[in-house]
């Protein structure tokens, strides 16, 4: 006798369907094939003591477990569940009526409880696509199904709730259907963060109002103590509310790097990651030998702050250049390879020097010559190239940390980044894979950035007396184009110009010497 069911595998953030072949034959063998892991194979073991354990019969026949398609390589425990059903379908102590409508995944304790697992996204996703009418999954990984319409979710905690569900049998063991989350015209987002906390700082509120409003990179230099993290913190708040098709995008990512945690459902707002800088460029860009997503993916559509910059490892920070280009990582491997997205705003922070006082107005540095050079040669080039807004960020007076002048809050500042992300929108509606001005090609640049006459005159007298270096030409006209967006101008005006001058410290050839 033949029987099948229906599980998962998930590569990359996609889901496949895996068809499992439950076969009894003459003999006390069992046999398991179709291209399964360690983790597939030690099922056996689990799903004995799981049986035993439930009073579930273990059948003393030949058992063949085929797993189909045989090309795609089945990793991890998930299929305990679809095989130990299997098992017992074929050996009549589960009805074989439902198999072919609900995908099943879970991994087995050996008293028969079901563990959570990572990826249930993407495979209720991929469920709801081919027609299943419903996926039955751990409890504990329900909610992360929920948010797919039209497709029956069902939270379970041990095989036995299972058995009883397939043999529409009623007894106190009944899995738990879940209710499916609406969505929402606009996702709930619960910040605990809010730029009216910042006092003062009015024009570094301004430059981080420009960098949302065009998705630009920024990186901030000051001293310890001036606000950096604390002004890093609230981008998120500013940047414009994800789409629902962002939020899913977003919430597959961490999906299946099993970083969904309670009751979350969706991710509904952007993420802030902020890595330590021990970290290693698996952990940033992902990896492992069944390839993880990295910090960079679990950020995707939204903030990486990056914080006391040069003490990453350079060779971490050189990895970041290829996906900061292309906003996804490729993760190869001998016999296959991996995309995960990784569109995210990147914030650095750093001081100046290492004592963190060069250039203060007040303190003495006290660091010896060329250690400022070394400091800041620590990063690279290339990667500096990929930051639109360097902002130095000074420490305000004690008079403005203790005044009760109310300060501009998140909502008033989003609600213009909005406005100018819209017409970027309009804009860019025919390009692949543009959304804002900070991700321009050469082709957009040509077109929406042109100046006139004056204009390049006023750029290059500029560039020349503050000794800006020629990378600095193409960030200064995109910021600028974001500048003129914030006021809704179609052109590029001088003073548009003359306020994204000022955002590029770190080109300046007196830099060092001021
Ligand atoms: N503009 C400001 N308004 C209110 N508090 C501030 C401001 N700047 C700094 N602070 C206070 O100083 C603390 C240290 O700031 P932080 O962001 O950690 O500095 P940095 O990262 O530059 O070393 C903050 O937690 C905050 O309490
Ligand atoms: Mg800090």
């Amino acid at each position: 006798m033949l029987v099948k069911t229906y599980s998962s595998t998930v590569f990359g953030i996609n889901a496949t369907t895996i068809t499992i072949e439950v076969n009894l034959g003459i003999g006390i063998n069992f046999y398991l094939v179709g291209l399964p892991d360690n983790a597939v194979r030690e099922s056996q073991q689990r799903i004995k003591a799981a049986f035993k354990n439930n009073d579930l019969k273990f059948p003393g026949r030949e058992i063949t477990v085929n797993m189909a398609p045989a090309d795609i390589r089945k990793e991890g425990s998930v299929f305990d569940l679809p095989i130990a059903i299997g098992i017992l379908a074929v050996s009549q102590q589960v009805k074989t009526d439902l198999l072919d409508r609900y995908l099943l995944i879970g991994e087995l304790s050996l008293d028969g409880t079901i563990q959570s697992t990572k990826g249930i996204l993407p495979i209720a996703i991929q469920a709801k696509k081919e027609g299943y009418k419903g996926i039955i999954v751990p409890k504990s990984n329900a909610q992360e199904a929920a948010v797919v319409h039209e497709l029956e979710v069902y939270g379970a905690e041990t095989i036995l709730e299972v058995v009883s569900f397939l043999n529409s049998v009623e007894t106190s063991l009944k899995i738990e259907k879940i209710d499916i989350i609406k969505h929402y015209e606009r996702l709930v987002e619960t910040f605990d963060v809010d730029f009216k906390d910042v006092k003062g700082q009015l024009n570094i509120k301004r430059a981080f109002e420009i960098a949302a409003a065009g998705g630009h990179n920024v990186i901030l230099i000051g001293p310890p103590g001036a606000g950096k993290s604390m002004l890093a913190k609230r981008l998120s708040t500013i940047l414009p509310p994800m789409s629902m098709d962002e939020a899913l995008e977003t919430t597959k990512i961490h999906s299946v790097a099993g970083k969904i945690k309670g009751n979350i459902g969706l991710i509904s707002q952007r993420p802030f990651r902020k890595p330590h800088h021990t970290i290693s460029d698996i952990g940033l860009i992902g990896g492992g030998s069944y390839p993880q997503p990295g910090e960079i993916s679990l950020a995707h559509n939204g903030v990486l702050f990056l914080d006391e910059l040069p003490e990453y490892k350079r060779q971490v920070l050189e990895v970041l250049r290829q996906p900061l280009e292309d906003r996804s990582v490729n993760i190869s491997r001998a016999k296959f390879s991996i995309d995960y997205p990784a569109g995210f705003m990147l914030v650095a922070a750093m001081n100046p020097c290492p004592c963190g006082y060069y250039n203060h107005p007040e303190k003495e540095c006290v660091c010896a010559p060329g250690v400022v050079q070394r400091y800041l040669n620590k990063i690279s080039g290339p990667l500096l190239d990929r930051i639109d807004i360097h902002i130095e960020v000074t420490p305000v007076s004690f008079d403005e940390l203790t005044n009760h002048i109310p300060s501009e809050g998140s909502i008033e500042i989003r609600k213009r980044v909005e406005e100018a992300r819209n017409i970027q929108k309009n804009r860019y509606q025919n390009r692949f894979g543009i959304h804002c001005n900070a991700h321009m090609n050469k082709q957009e640049f040509d077109q929406f950035c042109k100046l006139d006459d004056q204009g390049v005159q006023l750029l290059k007298k500029a560039m020349e007396s503050m000794g800006l270096s020629a990378r600095a030409y193409d960030r200064i006209l995109k910021v600028a184009r974001t500048i003129a967006d914030l006021e809704c101008s179609d052109l590029i005006e001088s003073h548009h110009l003359a306020e994204a001058i000022q955002f590029r410290s770190l080109d300046r050839s007196n830099w060092l010497s001021n």
